[in-house]
């Protein structure tokens, strides 16, 4: 029996090739694509971020992406044993494969609050809609729902018992058989709002907000944050694409797999832009709306459509669908590792990670409220973290650690390690293995020894203040 047989027996491994390509599409695309790349490309004036941000995607993200997978698939093993057992044992390698499980561990705390919002909208979409509301009257809602500490936590246990439930059913009967079904019916809902937004009056002036780069609103804070979103979107820097190739069969071309999750991943954001911008030019709304693009420029736009009540619920569905096989491509890093490191059974591993976890999100579900310790009261001792600025409450300060921290961190020792610390013949092996791709390894490692940590290290001196 060879050693991948034995993997799959213990740990669990994908059906096929588009199993592990459907599964690791529906963990990156996520809130990510369809709620934050849409806001932030308004807020930063359209087509030129894009453009930065394709480009970063292409250079750094695509090569980061490979790195991931190649090492969970030659190790077959979660971050920390993968880090592990290229290195030698007790190296100091192990560490970022730590750090990406604590920073899953934070990131899926807070995503869950976010995922939350989605899950009250299609129930609101639902049961009451948006007709005959004005626009005042939707943007209060949304600051309603933002303070109101119990339907948050509320919302926040329902999702964190649907992700917890799909990760105690494993690999193959769990994640791939969500994936398989989810990913095609966000594809479908969202051409079919596609279809809706190409034919209304705003599209025009969209394609040319989205496409058409303004060289003279480049910011270097945005091109910034066309990096650190790059990381994001594609879920790369804290081991779940390494988790993810792990269960890939090791005959897998994981080059052409990777390009076709990034491919995915990048369509959609694409497209979610596609389907926001119109409808908000439409209706005369701001493409700068920031984080409220979606919970309030939206409704607003739905409440005045013919067939509003079914445009809505379908679009925060699909919210709620891309958000859930995200946030299990974040709990399975967490427990996986617990798996493989002490040898837990998946039940136990999944219900205390998932459980601590869902404790651990109950301060961001109530960062919203302005009595709770956790939106007021901890601004002042988040203040040290946050330079010249007030503090921020508990959900910010935890994103603003973990997504721009963290990730980046995390994404460059990953970079480092696979390039300069794995053996040539071992990494070109295992690069070239199966791969119709073959040709591109020395242009990918090129990419990873240089490219790769120059821009990130770029970011994190700016971050410090340094340049
Ligand atoms: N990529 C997801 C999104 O765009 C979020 C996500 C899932 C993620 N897994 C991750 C982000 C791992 C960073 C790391 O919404």
């Amino acid at each position: 029996m060879s050693d991948t047989d034995g993997a799959a027996e213990n740990r669990g491994q994908w059906s096929s090739r588009w199993g592990f390509i459907l599964a690791a599409a529906g963990g990156a695309v996520g809130l990510g694509n369809i709620w934050k790349f849409p806001y932030i490309t308004g807020e930063n004036g359209g087509g030129y971020f894009v453009l930065i941000y394709l480009l970063f995607i292409l250079l750094i993200g695509l090569p980061i992406m490979v790195a991931e997978v190649l090492v969970g698939r030659s190790t077959q093993k979660s971050p920390v044993g993968a880090f592990k057992s290229l290195s030698s044992p007790g190296s100091l390698w192990a560490v970022p494969g730590w750090l990406g499980v604590l920073t899953g561990f934070i990131i899926l705390s807070y995503y869950s609050v976010v995922a939350g919002w989605a899950l009250h909208y299609t129930w609101f979409s639902m049961t009451q809609g948006f007709a005959g509301m004005n626009a005042d009257e939707i943007g209060n809602a949304f600051s309603t729902l933002f303070a109101d500490g119990d339907a948050n936590i509320r919302w926040h246990l329902i999702f964190m018992v649907l992700t917890i439930g799909v990760i105690l059913g494993g690999i193959q009967k769990g994640v791939e058989r969500a994936a398989r079904i989810l990913m095609p019916i966000l594809l479908v809902m969202l051409l079919v709002l596609l279809g809706l937004a190409i034919t209304s009056d705003g599209f025009g002036q969209a394609l040319e907000f989205v496409f058409k780069p303004d060289f003279s609103k480049v910011t270097a804070a945005g091109v910034l944050e066309a990096l650190g979103h790059s990381f994001f979107t594609l879920s790369l820097g804290m081991g779940a694409m390494i988790t993810y190739g792990s269960y890939l069969k090791k005959k897998e071309d994981l080059v052409a797999a990777s390009g076709m999750i990034t491919i995915l991943d990048t369509v959609i954001a694409l497209v979610a832009c596609l389907v926001l911008f119109p409808i908000t030019f439409t209706f005369g709304l701001e493409p700068q709306a920031g984080p409220g693009l979606v919970f309030i420029n939206l409704p607003i736009a739905f409440s005045q459509l013919a067939g509003g009540v079914f445009w809505s619920t379908l679009f925060f569905a699909l919210l709620v669908l891309a958000a859930l096989t995200s946030a299990i491509s974040l709990l399975e890093v967490v427990v996986s590792t617990f798996i493989d490191e002490f040898k837990m059974s998946r039940l136990k591993a999944t219900l205390l990670c998932g459980g601590t976890i869902t404790l651990f999100g109950l301060p961001s579900a109530l960062s919203g409220s302005p009595e709770s310790y956790f939106g007021s009261g901890f601004k002042e001792h988040s203040a040290f973290l946050f330079e010249g600025e007030t503090g921020k409450n508990w959900f910010d300060t935890f994103d603003h650690l973990a997504s721009n921290w963290f990730l980046p961190i995390g994404g460059l020792l990953i970079a480092l390690f696979v390039a300069w610390r794995v053996g040539d013949k071992a990494r070109e092996e295992a690069f070239t293995t199966g791969s119709r791709f073959a040709r591109w390894y020395g242009l990918w490692l090129q990419l990873l020894r240089y490219v790769v940590p120059v821009g990130v290290i770029a970011v994190i001196l700016y971050k410090i203040g340094l340049i």
